[in-house]
């Protein structure tokens, strides 16, 4: 029987996030652009991406050096950065206009469109700032390395250029294939990346780092189609934002194509076959993963 306390595995990992975050996101930035910043990303969050980046360091190398502590830990506070100037700028009126994020007014309602455009773009940015420190015995292969899978995960090939077919597919209906490219990129990406960064920051062999990016590939789907469901069955107070926004919104999601039956089957799939990746990865010290796999089926917020 497993021994492995999920509870408290993630709360120690969520206080060291917490505080990192604290200290590398500025308050001291001009002309309250700190401030922005910091509400964008303090106070709130579940911090999926970073534990992931976490879990995978550990999975790899239940040994860690001091250096890829550091790296991982850069790695899970940058992948957090980019998340949440994602959800900045998919929160403006120019893409889904919601009010309500982590169970506050969004970013450009407390500071208005122009801020939070600028929040997005020094969130954006200070990500790499993270991967990159001045003095640090990570070795820059490994830095060069962090900095070129986060910005292909980010970018045209994944969340932005997922959150460009969203936008192009309002009103439209998506084949399966379609709406599963949509959702790999605009969300599964971010995910994927996640698990991949922890395995090359604990120098995980290329094997090793295929299996982790098959779980990331699948959990990655399979967290949208969970966001999907909640948009339909979950209550403001739950979820920390407007619920129903995807069908106002007139969203391809998988609750439009295959019914909210069919839309749990093919997220409780996708977790199966996240599990089975980790299954066929030879690593030991997977538990923590597992768990994160569980939950993100299991969700409610
Ligand atoms: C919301 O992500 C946006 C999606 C990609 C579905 P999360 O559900 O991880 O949001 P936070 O970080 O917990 O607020
Ligand atoms: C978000 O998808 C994907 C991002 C890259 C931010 P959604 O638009 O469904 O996320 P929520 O429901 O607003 O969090
Ligand atoms: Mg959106
Ligand atoms: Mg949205
Ligand atoms: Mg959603």
């Amino acid at each position: 029987m497993s021994t492995f306390d999920m509870h408290a595995w993630s709360q120690a990992h969520l206080r060291s996030i917490e505080q990192a975050l604290q200290g590398w996101v500025p308050p001291q930035a001009p002309a309250q652009l700190g401030e922005a910043m910091r509400y964008a990303v303090l106070d709130g969050g579940k911090r999926l991406r970073p534990l992931l980046v976490l879990a995978s360091m550990e999975a790899c190398s239940p040994q860690p050096t001091a250096w890829t502590l550091d790296a991982a830990m850069r790695a899970a506070c940058a992948i957090e950065l980019i998340h949440a100037y994602s959800l900045v700028h998919d929160d403006m009126p120019c893409m889904d206009n919601d009010v309500l994020r982590r169970g506050k007014p969004t970013v450009h309602v407390q500071f208005g469109e122009a801020q939070a455009l600028l929040a997005g773009d020094a969130l954006q940015t200070l990500a790499f700032e993270l991967l990159t420190p001045e003095h640090s015995n990570i070795p820059a292969a490994v830095q060069a390395r962090l900095c070129g899978l986060l910005a292909r995960a980010a970018g045209h090939a994944g969340m932005a250029g997922g959150q460009a077919i969203d936008l192009a597919s309002v009103g439209q209906r998506l084949s399966a294939d379609a709406l599963r490219q949509m959702h790999r990129c605009k969300t599964g990406a971010l995910l994927e990346v996640s698990v991949v960064m922890g395995a090359v920051a604990a120098q995980a062999p290329d094997a090793t780092v295929q299996h982790v990016l098959h779980y990331g590939q699948a959990l990655g789907v399979a967290f949208q189609v969970v966001d999907d469901i909640l948009d339909v069955t979950a209550d403001a107070a739950a979820l920390g934002k407007t619920v129903g926004k995807d069908a106002a919104n007139d969203k391809p999601t998988y609750v439009s194509l295959l019914g909210l039956d069919g839309a749990r089957a093919e997220a409780s799939r996708l977790a199966d076959q996240a599990q089975q990746a980790l299954g066929q990865s030879g690593l030991k010290n997977t538990a923590a993963l597992e768990a994160v796999a569980d939950w993100v089926l299991q969700r409610q917020n």
